[in-house]
């Protein structure tokens, strides 16, 4: 039993010497308790945030869901996320992109520093256009804003890659 302890221990210190390495593309291993502020600055590159929840993302999609409420995106959003005064965030139309590195950005800087910082321009046309303001002083950590990533990926399937559209069906009849 003992042995095995030592073993997985061992397992686990190669582990994170291969995540310390990787450091710059920011997923496994990576210290998620930091503030989104401070990600972006650290890494910079556009294409370096990788959410920890791809895989699993419907576990945390409930925490997400209440960490979103709390940050009041709902009033701009709507609490089911299908908008409002604000685009929806469960419709197939994506502003800037649906990957994760844009979303975490967007959210965190809103779209005029998106803009200005990283030269992106709007590539999907909603039915609100308006600026996002920056949200990410009011989010405490990364970790947070994967979970609330992970639930915009839960109620829209479409975020999801190789995922369904969530556009219905066209209707059969027989
Ligand atoms: C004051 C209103 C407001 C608040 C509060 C707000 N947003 Fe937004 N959000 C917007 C607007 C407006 C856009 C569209 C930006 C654009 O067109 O450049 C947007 C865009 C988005 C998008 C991209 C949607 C798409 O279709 O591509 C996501 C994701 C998003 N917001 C998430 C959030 C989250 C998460 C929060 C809370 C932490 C939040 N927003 C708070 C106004 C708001």
């Amino acid at each position: 039993m003992r042995k095995l302890i030592i073993g997985f221990a061992a397992l686990a210190i190669c582990l994170l010497g291969v995540a310390s390495v990787n450091m710059e593309s920011w997923a496994a291993g990576a210290d998620w308790t930091m503030s989104p502020v401070k990600a972006v600055e650290r890494y910079k590159d556009k294409g370096s945030l990788h959410s920890p929840y791809d895989k699993d993302y419907e576990k945390v999609a409930d925490e997400g869901h209440k960490i979103y409420m709390g940050l009041s995106c709902n009033g701009c959003h709507g609490g089911g996320g299908g908008g409002g005064m604000c685009p929806p965030l469960t419709n197939s139309v994506w502003v800037y992109g649906k990957d994760d590195d844009t979303l975490f950005r967007l959210v965190t800087l809103g779209s005029q520093a998106l803009q200005d910082q990283y030269g992106m321009k709007r590539v999907g046309s909603e039915n609100v256009v308006g600026p996002m303001p920056a949200m990410g002083p009011s989010i405490k950590t990364s970790d947070d804003l994967w979970k609330i990533i992970a639930w915009i990926r839960s109620v829209n399937p479409s975020s999801v890659p190789g995922g369904k559209s969530n556009v219905p069906p066209p209707p059969t009849f027989d």
